[in-house]
């Protein structure tokens, strides 16, 4: 495959943000289908997509739909908020799974939820909320969201207003 010149500077921030959702999907993906029989080795991956499920979900809250015009959005918005409410207290049960293991507990079955919200999700996310990203943010709210996007990690002890 021939490839273009490196363009990451001009990527949309709606294709980066679905990159993303792509990316957390195949992660848990992966852990379902590994056959890793170390727990701790076979978790790390899963504990590593839920982390960056959060922050992914910080910057959404905190720097993207703020900067995005109301009024229509005003309801899709809060359906959003209260979808990433629910997904906050499944990985918050998730990692609890995780550190403290009981016998005949079903964490892929939970992964598999997670999985089925996050596709419920995005399937709204994708389509009503992100190209307005592109465009209705001003070129310093793009250039902060895409800095953070690169480098930005979540604040310790913030949670997402619904959850
Ligand atoms: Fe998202
Ligand atoms: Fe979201």
């Amino acid at each position: 495959m021939v490839t273009g010149p490196d363009v990451s500077d001009e990527v949309s921030l709606a294709a980066a943000f679905t990159r993303e959702h792509h990316e957390i999907d195949t992660a848990i993906e992966d852990f379902l289908a590994s056959a890793e029989t170390d727990q701790v080795l076979r978790t790390a991956p899963l504990l590593r997509a839920v982390e960056a499920l959060r922050r992914h979900i910080y910057l959404e809250e905190e720097i993207v739909f703020p900067n995005l015009p109301p009024g229509p959005l005003r309801m899709p918005l809060m359906v959003m908020r209260r979808e990433h409410g629910e997904l906050w207290r499944r990985m918050d049960d998730l990692e609890r799974r995780v550190a403290a293991p009981a016998a005949g507990e079903d964490l892929d079955g939970a992964c598999r939820d997670l999985l089925a919200l996050l596709e419920t999700h995005n399937a709204k996310e994708e389509p009503i909320i992100y190209p307005h990203m592109d465009a209705d943010l001003d070129d310093d709210e793009r250039t902060r969201v895409r800095d953070l996007f690169e480098s930005g990690t979540l604040p310790a002890g913030w949670v997402c207003q619904d959850a």
